[in-house]
């Protein structure tokens, strides 16, 4: 807790009862119901200190502690002395904030110097693009944005996976059962059933194994042909992946793909041998992570080629020297958590000390309910198809309940594809999702499309008042917020603080759900502020220019929070 209010109540406390600051502001929390106030100080903890129990000495703190004029009560309620703010006071000071910074409030320069790198979406070339890349493409980009808001210097990669055993896998099967021509004609679907027909038939002939591994081998040693089918098949890849997005609106820094890093394999491989960490086992070479209790780490197979660990510990080394980051951050699902254990784990043993600032940030699995969804080829789901339906879901939500809306169709795209990343979002990393096509459009629940409606219908609001008034700015500008003291007032007042405190959480624990809650509390709390009170023909010009003031601010964080979440913000729909 940093802000004003906090600081003189922290103060106060500190003189009444000679603890120092730093205790006080460790101890001083929100209470959990409005009524109580703002900052409550549970006297628990100081029992043992003065010798008193906790009742007794919230009694008596309540008495001595001598607040200023921001604050309108402080009283002892059982073991905690709970602090009341002035309403005006501390409207006026939020929504002046709110009204300096404008787009920018909440933005802080905790990022100042410092760099992030945040490894996110990476799809496997040879295969789909899963629904599992979405996950990490959305969370990926909202964690990207976060940070660059809060000031940091980010870096984007999307480590492609455009080398390893899929490949060889790939290539076989487009050699023993391709058509050229039929796969010339729409590449991304045939190369995709080629793969999964692999698959499929490996069960049956594993010698089909070897078809793919003599493969592998021969595109490691550059032989020409392989090269250039390769090259032919992630250039097909990247592009559906561009598709993607474009869709999506995501954009990488770098974009190396992984095979870039087979190249660093005898580098690899002579960085642990220097420090007598390399050993052989079967043939293959590992680093031996037993005494942690993990497996070990494969740095070279027994074929000779590098692993998915030698490309990533060859990337990570890189990108450290590349870019000297203070934060690099690795998007991708639980089940690659072992891997990043084990790749951070191996680079510490070569004895470097910036291995403490690399993180997993690992996100649950995604599956669909009542899976309805079109399947072109196997049982894979296509992304692009995934998104296509939101958007003709919502497009017809929209047709039933807005027919008329102008550029209907450019707002159902922005709805249906930012409920899409909402749904990624909403809830905490690392539990599952599962989606359901309702739920996630339902524009009443705790949804994309009902915060994209809140932040429409305050645009709505501003701009009947601009018909009726003229400029709104000036307004807003000259507004007194002092005047908002409504309990209805105050909660939305108390939640637009909140932001800048909120955004900052959501950064450290790379936790984009702490800030799609903070929406859907605000869009909660202004809805129903919005539903209590008349704003436009409130009583009074003054008061009427207040709540204005309110209502653009509201407009001003939603809109700013659907862009870190990489949503859209359409003013009307
Ligand atoms: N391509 C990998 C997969 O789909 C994810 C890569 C994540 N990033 C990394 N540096 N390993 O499983």
């Amino acid at each position: 807790m940093n802000d004003p209010f906090a600081n003189e109540a922290i103060a106060a406390i500190a003189a009444a009862s000679e603890l120092d600051e730093s205790t006080v502001r460790q101890l001083l929390t929100v209470p959990p119901k409005e009524e109580m106030g703002e900052f409550a100080l549970p006297c628990f903890t100081l029992a043992k200190q003065f010798r008193k129990n906790p009742v007794t000495i919230a009694t008596e703190l309540a008495v001595a502690i001598d607040v200023g004029e921001s604050f309108a009560a402080v009283e002892a309620v059982g073991p905690y002395v709970n602090f009341k703010v002035d309403r005006s006071r501390f409207a006026s000071h939020v929504l002046d904030q709110v009204r300096s910074a404008g787009s920018s409030y909440g933005s802080l320069d905790q990022g100042a110097g410092k760099t992030l790198v945040v490894d996110f979406s990476s799809p496997n070339l040879a295969k789909p693009f899963s629904i599992a890349h979405l996950r990490s493409t959305a969370i990926g980009n909202a964690i990207y944005r976060i940070h660059r808001f809060l000031g940091w210097q980010c870096v984007g990669i999307n480590h492609l996976g455009d080398y390893g055993a899929n490949f060889g896998q790939l290539l076989a099967a487009y050699q023993i059962w391709g058509d050229p021509e039929q796969v010339a004609a729409d590449p991304v679907p045939e190369l995709v059933a080629l793969y999964t027909r692999f698959n499929q038939e490996l069960e049956a002939d594993p010698g089909l194994q070897e078809e793919a591994r003599s493969r592998l081998r021969k595109l490691a040693a550059g032989d020409e042909e392989m090269v250039s089918l390769w090259r032919y098949f992630i250039d097909e890849g990247r592009k559906e992946a561009e598709r993607v997005y474009a869709i999506l609106d995501v954009h990488f820094d770098d974009s190396t793909g992984e095979s870039h890093y087979a190249e660093a394999l005898q580098e690899v491989v002579g960085a642990f041998d220097g420090k007598g960490l390399a050993v052989e086992s079967e043939g293959a070479l590992i680093v031996d992570l037993e005494e942690w209790e993990m497996a070990p780490c494969m740095l070279r197979t027994s074929n000779g080629t590098s692993t998915y660990h030698s490309r990533d510990i060859a990337a990570l080394i890189d990108r450290e020297r590349k870019y000297g980051f203070d934060k690099m951050v690795y998007v991708t699902d639980v089940r690659q958590s072992l891997h990043f254990r084990q790749v951070f784990k191996a680079v510490e043993l070569l004895g470097v000390d910036w291995v403490e600032r690399c993180h997993h940030a690992p996100f649950g699995m995604l599956s669909f309910k009542g899976a309805n969804l079109s399947t072109r080829k196997g049982n894979m789901v296509f992304l692009e198809e995934v998104l296509d339906q939101a958007v003709e879901l919502t497009r017809e939500i929209i047709d039933e309940k807005n027919p008329d809306l102008e550029g209907k169709e450019a707002i159902a795209r922005q709805v249906g594809i930012s409920a899409v990343v909402f749904a990624d979002l909403d809830s905490r990393r690392t539990r599952d999702v599962v989606f359901e096509w309702e739920e996630i459009l339902n524009f009443d629940g705790e949804t994309g499309p009902y915060l994209q409606y809140t932040h429409a219908r305050f645009c709505s609001i501003l701009r009947r008042f601009t018909q009726a008034e003229g400029d709104a700015a000036a307004v807003i500008a000259a507004a007194d917020p002092g005047l908002l003291t409504e309990d209805a007032e105050l909660r939305v007042v108390r939640q637009l603080e909140q932001y800048p405190l909120r955004l900052q959480q959501a950064g450290d624990e790379l936790e984009p759900s702490y800030l799609s809650t903070y929406l859907i509390e605000l869009a909660t709390v202004a809805n129903k502020f919005y539903n209590e009170l008349p704003v436009l023909s409130g009583p009074g010009a003054e008061l009427v220019a207040a709540r204005v003031a309110l209502v653009d601010g509201v407009r001003t964080v939603l809109r700013s929070g659907l862009d870190l979440l990489g949503m859209n913000a359409p003013e009307a729909m």
